[in-house]
Parts: structure tokens; C-alpha cells; sequence
């Protein structure tokens, strides 16, 4: 990841497992100091350990990141890193508030933060319970407005900063996860939100929706042919945080990282439209609208059959 980051300060949630430690290594070994948070809690969202967090700032103390620093180090070498320890809930706003100021108190200022812890509860819609809508919720949207507040106030003052928020593919809709997908696609609109209301003050924000072998990944029901491994996730994230990406003006964008493949999605735009003389009626719009606006066809409706089959089979990539 060569000095890539060098002297930024960088937090990530749910830097304990899967894409979020890659993540946390990946930014040591670019030179950044890290503030590494996360939960410890299962895919679902309960029982909360603080060894996970602890873990991976031992990993980076003792200089394990190396793998991640190959072209830094010119093969390999180690690198001992900086990085503390904050195991709380992000889905709070004292969370939230406190992995800024850990980055603040230990380090003197924060230059990104990488919004990644997640869970999941899937239910299909008509199943669903509020105890399986709310924490999924929690955990995505507000964990990631209670990092991205605490942290664009202090960027705001500095005049600078990077936000970085988690969304996915199932932002397009999902046939199980319907609490998930709405979180998903909530984040893309505050990322947009925040690269809109912080582009004077100097700050980006932008989006990731990666696919990656890890636990959670293991059980989404979707295509098996794109996938790729967490420090794909990671190298991707580095660059958004780099000055680089800055000097290309990268902002309120949302990027798929699946192994090989880079993609970036479009924005949301009005795609046809079209005018009427004097006041709509419910029947002019019936002899109007199929016809002149007409309908976007839903890509993932055509893959319907295909993704309940696969649902249906238990199909999951192996973590
Ligand atoms: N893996 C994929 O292919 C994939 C696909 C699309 C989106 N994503 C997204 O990428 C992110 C990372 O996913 P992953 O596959 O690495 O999952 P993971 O389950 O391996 O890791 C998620 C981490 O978040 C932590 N966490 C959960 N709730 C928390 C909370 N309230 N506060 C702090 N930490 C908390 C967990 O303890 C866990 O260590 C998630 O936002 C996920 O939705 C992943």
C-alpha cells in the first residue's frame, strides 16, 4: 500500500472481522494511524466482546500488517503500526461520538473514517418484526450518521477529511432483506448528502458496496461467480482515503469492488418524462403515462427466478 496514508489518522468500524480489519490493516500499513472499532458482536448483532477490536491493534502493534504493506516495505518487510482500541456500539450516539474523540485525545485529529460494521436479520417482508427492522437499521444507517456527525463536525474545522460509508449491490432491493436493503440505500443517500453539505469545507464522501468472502458474505443468498477477498475491499478503500483520490476530485460516488472487477454506479437521475396541457386526472394519467414515461425495468426482477431458486437452495459462498 506504499505511504499512501502517511501521518492521516483513520477510524474504522467493525474493524474487528472480515472487510472492516482488512481495512484497519490496510491503513496501518499505508502509514496511517488507526483507531480500530468494533462490537465483537455475532452476525445477527449480540453478544458483544471487546476482545475482537483489542485483537486486530495487537496484529498491527506487532507489525502483522506487513502482508498489506508489501510494496511499502519492497516485499514485505514490517512495519510496527499505531493503533488503539474502541469497542463500543456505533448504533449510539455517544458510540458513535466516541471513536472520533479517541482519535482526537490519542492522535490530535481524524482524516477519514471508514463506516463497515454490520449485521444482518433476514426475514421476508410480511414476517418481519420490529425486534428484526430496528437493530438492522441501527447498526447500518445511524452507525454510520453517528460516526460520519461526530466526525464531519471536527473535518469541518480542519478543513479537510474523507467519510466513507458501506453500502450494497442489495441497495436495489433484496426478496429477504428488506431491512437491510433499506438501510443500504439510505447510506448512499446520506454519503450523497455529505458530499454535498461538506464540498466547501473541503471534505469527500463516498461509498463502497463490496463483495468479499467473509462470515456475512457466507450468508447472503446471491451470484457466486463475482467475489472476491476483503483486502481487494481495502486496497480500494486506501485509495478513497489518499490524497490521490482527492486530486482526482472523487466524490458522492459509489464504487463494486468484487475481486477483479471495478464498477462505478450511476446517479440517480429522472430517466423520461414527459407533459401534459391543464391538470392531472387518474385517467389521464391511465391514457398517458404507459406510453410516453413508461417504466425503468427492475434488473433484479428478471433475475428473480434465479436468485429464489438459489435462496431456496441455501446457495452462499464460502466464508
Ligand atoms: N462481505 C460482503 O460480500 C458484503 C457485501 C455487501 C455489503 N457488505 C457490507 O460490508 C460491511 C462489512 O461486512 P463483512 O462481510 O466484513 O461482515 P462481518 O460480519 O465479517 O463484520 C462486521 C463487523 O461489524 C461489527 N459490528 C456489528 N455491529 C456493530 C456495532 N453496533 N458497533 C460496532 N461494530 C459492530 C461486528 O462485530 C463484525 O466484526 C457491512 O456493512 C456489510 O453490510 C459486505
Amino acid at each position: 500500500m506504499g505511504n499512501f496514508l502517511a501521518g492521516k489518522v483513520v477510524a474504522v468500524t467493525g474493524a474487528g472481522r472480515g472487510i472492516g480489519r482488512a481495512v484497519a490493516l490496510a491503513c496501518a500499513a499505508a502509514g496511517a494511524k488507526v483507531v480500530v472499532n468494533d462490537y465483537g458482536v455475532s452476525i445477527e448483532g449480540a453478544e458483544p466482546a471487546s476482545e475482537v477490536a483489542e485483537a486486530v491493534v495487537k496484529e498491527i502493534e506487532a507489525g502483522n500488517h506487513g502482508a498489506h504493506s508489501a510494496s511499502a516495505e519492497g516485499g514485505g518487510g514490517r512495519r510496527v503500526g499505531d493503533a488503539v482500541a474502541v469497542a463500543d456500539d456505533i448504533s449510539t450516539m455517544a458510540g458513535g461520538q466516541r471513536v472520533v474523540d479517541l482519535a482526537l485525545s490519542r492522535y490530535g485529529r481524524i482524516d477519514g473514517v471508514v463506516c463497515v460494521a454490520g449485521i444482518l436479520r433476514e426475514r421476508m417482508l410480511f414476517n418481519m418484526s420490529e425486534e428484526e427492522w430496528d437493530p438492522v437499521v441501527a447498526t447500518h444507517l445511524k452507525g454510520t450518521f453517528t460516526v460520519f456527525r461526530a466526525a464531519s463536525a471536527v473535518m469541518r474545522r480542519q478543513g479537510g477529511g474523507t467519510l466513507i460509508g458501506f453500502t450494497s449491490g442489495n441497495h436495489q432491493g433484496s426478496v429477504s432483506q428488506a431491512n437491510y436493503s433499506a438501510a443500504k440505500g439510505g447510506i448512499i443517500s446520506l454519503v450523497r448528502s455529505a458530499a454535498l453539505g461538506l464540498h466547501k469545507y473541503g471534505v469527500t464522501a463516498n461509498c463502497v458496496a463490496p463483495v468479499a468472502r467473509t462470515r456475512m458474505s457466507a450468508n447472503v443468498p446471491m451470484e457466486l461467480q463475482e467475489i472476491g477477498e476483503p483486502d481487494d475491499v481495502a486496497a480500494l478503500v486506501v485509495y478513497l482515503l489518499s490524497e490521490r483520490a482527492k486530486e482526482a476530485k472523487i466524490t458522492g460516488q459509489v464504487y463494486t469492488i468484487a475481486g477483479p472487477k471495478i464498477a462505478v454506479w450511476a446517479q440517480p437521475r429522472e430517466l423520461r418524462s414527459a407533459y401534459a396541457e391543464g391538470s392531472w386526472t387518474p385517467e389521464k394519467i391511465a391514457d398517458f403515462l404507459p406510453g410516453s414515461v413508461g417504466t425503468d425495468p427492475m434488473p433484479l426482477l428478471a433475475q428473480l427466478e434465479a436468485m429464489t431458486a438459489a435462496a431456496a437452495r441455501k446457495d452462499r459462498p464460502n466464508a
